[in-house]
C-alpha cells in the first residue's frame, strides 16, 4: 500500500511499528512530509531492521556499492592535456551509493589543498562523467571540504546527497546534473571521476577515477 501523508513524529513512530521501512526521525522536527511505502507485513519481526523486504524497497541505511578513490594531481587534465594540479596535494574520496533511492554519501578528505575553491559550478568539488585522461561535465556538486584546523593542511566534508541533482553548470540550457542517477556510476564506474578545483589550479587540484 503506497501512502503519502503528512505525519507528526508521534504518528510516524506509531506507523513505524507496522512498516518495514526504518527511518531515523530523531532530528527534532515536529512534523515531516514523508512518502512511505508502507508494507503491512503481518507477523514479521519488526525489530529486524534490514529485512529482504526493506532492502527491496530501498533501505536508506544500505549502500548498493562503496568506492574509495585516491585522487592525485597527476590525473588532472584540461580536455586531454595533463595540467599537473597542485603538486604534493592528495585526496581520499569515499562514497557510498544507494542506487535504489538515488542517494550518495561522501567522506572527502584533502591534503595539501592550496588557493581558494573555484569553479563555475555551485561548489568546486564534483563527480564528473569523464573517463581516465578525459574531461567531462560535472554531475554532482559536493560541499567543499572544510579545514580541520587553522593550517588548512587537511580538509574534510562528510554527508549525503539525494537526487534530483543540480550542479549550477548549464550545457544546452540544461543543468549538467539534471536527470543524473547515481546508478549510472555503478553501471560504468570507469566513466566517472571525482575532483576539486582551485583558484591556482582551475582544471583541478586533484582527481581520482572510480575505476
Ligand atoms: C573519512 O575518511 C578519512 C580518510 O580516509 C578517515 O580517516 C575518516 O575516519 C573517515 N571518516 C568517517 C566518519 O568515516
Ligand atoms: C583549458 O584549455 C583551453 C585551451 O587551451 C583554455 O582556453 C581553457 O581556459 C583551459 N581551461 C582551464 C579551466 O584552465
Amino acid at each position: 500500500m503506497k501512502t503519502s501523508t503528512l505525519l507528526s513524529t508521534a504518528a510516524f513512530a506509531l506507523a513505524a511499528t507496522t512498516t518495514a521501512v526504518p527511518l531515523d526521525l530523531s532530528s527534532g522536527h515536529s512534523s515531516l512530509l514523508i512518502s512511505v511505502d508502507v508494507v503491512q507485513n503481518a507477523g514479521a519481526p519488526v525489530a529486524a531492521a534490514v529485512t529482504p523486504a526493506a532492502a527491496a524497497l530501498g533501505d536508506i541505511f544500505t549502500f548498493t556499492s562503496q568506492h574509495t578513490l585516491h585522487a592525485t594531481p597527476e590525473q588532472v587534465v584540461n580536455e586531454t592535456t595533463p595540467t599537473g594540479g597542485i603538486a604534493g596535494a592528495s585526496g581520499i574520496f569515499s562514497f557510498g551509493i544507494n542506487s535504489a533511492l538515488n542517494i550518495i554519501c561522501y567522506n572527502i578528505t584533502l591534503h595539501g589543498f592550496q588557493g581558494e575553491f573555484s569553479s563555475p559550478a555551485d561548489t568546486a568539488t564534483h563527480i564528473h562523467e569523464a573517463a581516465l585522461g578525459a574531461s567531462g561535465p560535472p554531475r554532482i556538486a559536493f560541499p567543499n571540504p572544510e579545514p580541520l584546523d587553522a593550517s588548512g593542511a587537511v580538509r574534510n566534508s562528510i554527508g549525503c546527497l539525494t537526487g534530483p541533482f543540480t550542479v549550477g553548470v548549464l550545457m544546452m540550457e540544461k543543468d549538467t546534473g539534471e536527470g543524473f542517477h547515481v546508478s549510472q556510476i555503478e553501471q560504468n564506474p570507469a566513466g566517472f571521476m571525482a575532483d576539486t578545483h582551485s583558484s591556482v589550479a582551475l582544471p583541478g587540484a586533484v582527481r581520482g577515477q572510480f575505476a
